[in-house]
């Protein structure tokens, strides 16, 4: 199995990335920080994969892309799997008061991820087998004032890849959204814990059971479809009046 991880120091990322070193498969680390990426890859080294390679790259240089998977490419020879799990959760205050601000979130979290599933897709389409994943939100189920700004970058990424998934169906290809809740890792740190935070770990696994079995859509833990459901069915009158 070749698997290329975007954001691999990601620490969902990382739990998933266990899972697939584990099973021996060889893995292509994609990360911003050099050092986090080197660590990730010798841990994973240590569990089992056959083989990782790492790639250093800030994923906002959108003009990168194209360069950062043909390497991969070249490295792997072929491609089975991609995860894209990188994103950052912002500060909704700021983004409030601050264009560039906004856009710069909207980027990291969206454009950035668009221009990666339109060089990937192409590629997956004429190979005519394996599957893209992406780490979307629960949160881009519908907006809300606490954090509309990460939850529009995560609901256009969630339609993009609804219309990947149609068009990629025919090549034999499966495209997963994975929507996760609150997780307890570094992005949600200043956050107070509840009962409904997740580990990480079980996330992770989550995200291999997922791509192993080609899924569609997968809210992690599942609770979170009926809890979404319910959320994206009040009326507008009534939720516009909530703090939430
Ligand atoms: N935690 C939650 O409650 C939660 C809920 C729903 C969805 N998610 C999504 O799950 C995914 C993984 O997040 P996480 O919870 O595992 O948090 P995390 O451990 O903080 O991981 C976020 C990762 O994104 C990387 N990153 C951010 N911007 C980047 C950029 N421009 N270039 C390269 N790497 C970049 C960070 O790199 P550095 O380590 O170098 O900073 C970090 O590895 C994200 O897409 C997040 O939106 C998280």
């Amino acid at each position: 199995m070749k698997v290329i991880i975007i954001g691999a120091t990601s620490a969902i990322a990382h739990e998933t990335a266990k899972c697939f070193a584990k099973h021996s498969a060889e893995l292509f680390l994609v990360g911003r920080d050099d050092a986090k990426v080197t660590v990730v890859a010798n841990d994973l080294k240590v569990r089992g994969a056959k083989r990782v390679a790492t790639f250093v790259l800030d994923l906002s240089e959108l003009d990168r892309h194209q360069q950062m998977f043909d390497s991969a490419v070249a490295t792997l020879h072929s491609i089975d799997m991609l995860l894209i799990a990188y994103g950052t959760l912002g500060n909704q205050r700021l983004c409030e008061q601050s264009v560039a601000e906004t856009l710069q979130q909207f980027t990291n979290n969206c454009t950035s991820v668009i221009s990666l599933l339109t060089i990937s897709a192409n590629y997956f389409e004429q190979q005519r087998h394996g599957c893209i994943a992406v780490i979307s939100s629960a949160a881009g189920d519908r907006g809300r004032q606490s954090n509309y700004i990460y939850g529009t970058s995560k609901a256009a990424v969630s339609t993009f890849l609804q219309g990947l998934r149609n068009r990629l169906y025919k090549a034999g290809v499966s495209v997963v959204t994975i929507k996760p809740g609150f997780v307890d890792t570094p992005m949600t740190v200043h956050l107070k814990k509840g009962p409904l935070f997740a580990s990480a770990r079980s996330v992770g696994e989550g995200v291999y059971h997922a791509m192993k079995q080609g899924s569609d859509i997968v809210y992690l833990p599942w609770f979170w479809r009926p809890i979404m459901i319910v959320v994206r069915s009040l009326p507008e009158s009534i939720f516009k009046r909530l703090s939430l």
